[in-house]
């Protein structure tokens, strides 16, 4: 497991965190809300909410239309978002940078119009086993529409690729490897640089689901080398309903628009279309403005916290976390907790069962204690299937997370084993 370096959050700053994040102050069952449900969308700083509410109190307007104020102020904020979404996965230029509804929609778009030019019958496509089920379907819609194949790289016992069946799986047939940079079930961290090598090493294009990557790792898609790169705003402190999808712009330019009107439109006439340029040709009707400009607030507080200081903190509460629910003794012999992904390398999640006791009941009874935590099977189902399992508990930290909110998690699990 990943031993932290640098310890810039400690118990200080770790209240001004918090102080930032109004929702955290607040009692749930009659107990202080202990958020630990990071992977399924995380909290949203005042600055974030102060952003969009500014926003629509003072600039709204649609953009890329208008000639008066507002509408250039509009503009002006949401297209400064793109630039800060560039430096921020350090891409080589803003056009490469398309605004999305989600990580799920930048899937689809790819899968759609990627497909519809570049794969054919028999082509082959790689997903991994611990995909999420965004970036298994959509795969598996284009295989059914182009009679090509779909290939899944297995999983072994503590969470990892095995990435001597994903090299025999790769060749000159492969045309996209597909994969999860960050399991949202396990919180394993895959070699995605070694994965994107080995792809294009046989001419495949790589997508990189980045949902769970972006608010913990850096992120340099230059540095990748991937050819698409999807992430969501709201599991990186801002808002829903907005995502990013990276491309490489000889990709992009030589993709179909995915969907069609508005803005991404050149000239129409009732002879023909002609369609805008990037990154305009992928965002088809007026866009989630507000959500676009939170998610810049969001990537200046990530930035203003700091990448490295918060993967250290959040790697602190991860070896907290394990080594309290590792110390709790069951009523038998039998191991009380399950552990499911103990890769080496792995962000904040901790993902277990209790033998004896449901999923679902155990984070119903974590919740009357105001403990947020998911339970279920993660949108992971051939993962889970591929454990034998059909859910777990999960924990997922964020930076406003604290050893003592895991402390009180942690004699709250014992609780339900003793019980
Ligand atoms: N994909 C999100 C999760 O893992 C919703 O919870």
């Amino acid at each position: 497991m990943y031993s932290p370096s640098i310890m810039n959050i400690d118990e200080l700053n770790i209240a001004n965190i918090r102080s930032q994040f109004p929702v955290l102050d607040q009692q749930v069952n009659g107990k202080p809300l202990i958020y630990f449900d990071n992977a399924a969308t995380t909290q949203k700083p005042l600055a974030v909410i102060e952003a969009i509410s500014d926003y629509y109190r003072y600039d709204n307007a649609n953009i890329h239309r208008g000639i008066h104020t507002l509408a250039e102020r509009a503009t002006e904020a949401f297209e400064a978002s793109r630039l800060s979404v560039q430096k921020f996965i350090n891409s080589y230029e803003k056009e490469e940078i398309i605004f999305t509804k989600g990580t799920t929609e930048g899937i689809n778009l790819v899968a759609y119009s990627f497909g519809k030019t570049f794969i054919k019958a028999n082509d082959e496509i790689i997903i991994s086993g611990m995909e999420h089920h965004s970036n298994i379907v959509p795969w598996q819609i284009l295989c059914q529409d182009r009679g090509a194949i779909l290939k899944v790289i297995p999983i072994t016992d503590v969470g990892e690729l095995d990435m001597d069946a994903y090299a025999a799986l790769l060749s000159t047939k492969t045309k996209m490897v597909a994969c999860v940079y960050v399991s949202n079930a396990l919180g394993t961290i895959n070699p995605v640089k070694k994965i994107i090598e080995l792809a294009h090493n046989v001419g495949a294009k790589v997508l990189l689901d980045g949902a769970q990557a972006v608010s913990h790792l850096d992120i340099d898609v230059q540095d990748l080398d991937c050819d698409f790169f999807v992430c969501s705003a709201h599991k990186l402190y801002g808002p829903t309903g907005v995502g990013v999808l990276y491309g490489k712009r000889a990709l992009l330019d030589a993709m179909p628009p995915y969907q069609s009107g508005g803005e991404m439109i050149k000239e129409v006439s009732f002879e023909g279309t002609t369609f805008n340029e990037l990154p305009y040709k992928f965002e088809a009707g007026t866009p989630n403005i507000a959500g676009v400009i939170g998610l810049n607030a969001a990537i200046q507080f990530v930035n203003r916290t700091g990448k490295t200081a918060i993967r250290d903190y959040e790697q602190a509460l991860l070896v907290h976390c394990v080594t309290g629910l590792k110390n709790i003794k069951g009523n038998t012999l039998a191991d009380p907790i399950l552990f499911y992904g103990i890769a080496k390398s792995k962000v904040a999640v901790c993902s277990f069962a209790i033998p004896g006791l449901h999923h679902f009941d155990a984070g119903m009874m974590l919740d009357a204690k105001g403990i947020a935590v998911r339970t279920g099977h993660h949108c992971t189902q051939p993962l889970m299937n591929r454990f034998g399992i059909d859910g777990t508990v999960r924990a997922s930290f964020a930076v406003y997370n604290t050893k003592k909110e895991i402390d009180v998690f942690v004699e709250a699990v014992k609780l339900l084993i003793r019980k």
